[in-house]
């Protein structure tokens, strides 16, 4: 019996913090589907072959998580045979008995619309580019960092294929004001309620 929990939103929103902690409370298995965009953007040459010869050991590879290969997945996110290249390896996760959570930008739209929980994470730029900047290991300024995050917002929101947007049932979680263990308590009570009413 498979439980799908979809988390989108926007870059540093807090959604890959939320989901491990939801994977971890309620057991589910978690996929942070960034990481697949962010391999294929570092794989190098053409992008589409890249996507559709993924392997472990690409999804392995240090410095996916730094700034540029966000940079890099967001260029690539855009092209819609890449995007198609990742949908059944998403599907077949979410399917997982025993349950699972996904993350990233068009889980709840387009991934798993049958979700039986639809998160939309977000944050204001402002608040999300202070905890990018904040992050160990960063080069640059705030305001540099500041301006990545609304150019990526801004090809994230504005391309064609699969754009991020909140699936229209997504239940919205706003944590600019809010500590990291409030958006986790938060996450974790609609998720619990959920449980229990299925
Ligand atoms: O969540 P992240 O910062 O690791 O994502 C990096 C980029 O990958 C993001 O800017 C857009 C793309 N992405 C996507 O298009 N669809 C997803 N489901 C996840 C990420």
């Amino acid at each position: 019996m498979s439980f799908t929990v979809a988390i989108d939103g926007p870059a540093a929103a807090g959604k890959g913090t939320i989901s491990r902690a939801i994977a971890r409370e309620f057991g589910f298995a978690h996929l942070d589907t960034g990481l697949l965009y962010r391999a294929v953007g570092m794989k190098g040459g053409d992008p589409i072959i890249a996507a559709r010869n993924l392997s472990s050991d690409d999804l392995a590879r240090d410095g996916l998580r730094s700034l540029a290969a966000g940079e890099a997945a967001s260029r690539v996110a855009v092209l819609p045979e890449v995007r198609a290249a990742l949908v059944a390896f998403q599907r077949d996760f979410a399917q997982r008995a025993g349950g699972a959570v996904l993350d990233g930008r068009d889980i709840g739209t387009i991934i798993c619309p049958e979700a039986e929980v639809k998160l939309f994470v977000t944050a204001s730029a402002e608040t999300r580019a202070r905890r990018r900047w904040l992050e160990a290991g960063e080069q640059g300024g705030y305001e540099e960092v500041l301006a990545q995050v609304r150019a990526r917002d801004a090809r994230d929101i504005g391309r064609a294929d699969a754009p991020l947007l909140a699936a229209p049932d997504a239940i919205l979680l706003d944590t600019t004001e809010m500590t990291v263990a409030q958006a986790i308590e938060a996450a974790k009570e609609v998720i619990a309620e959920r449980l229990e009413t299925r």
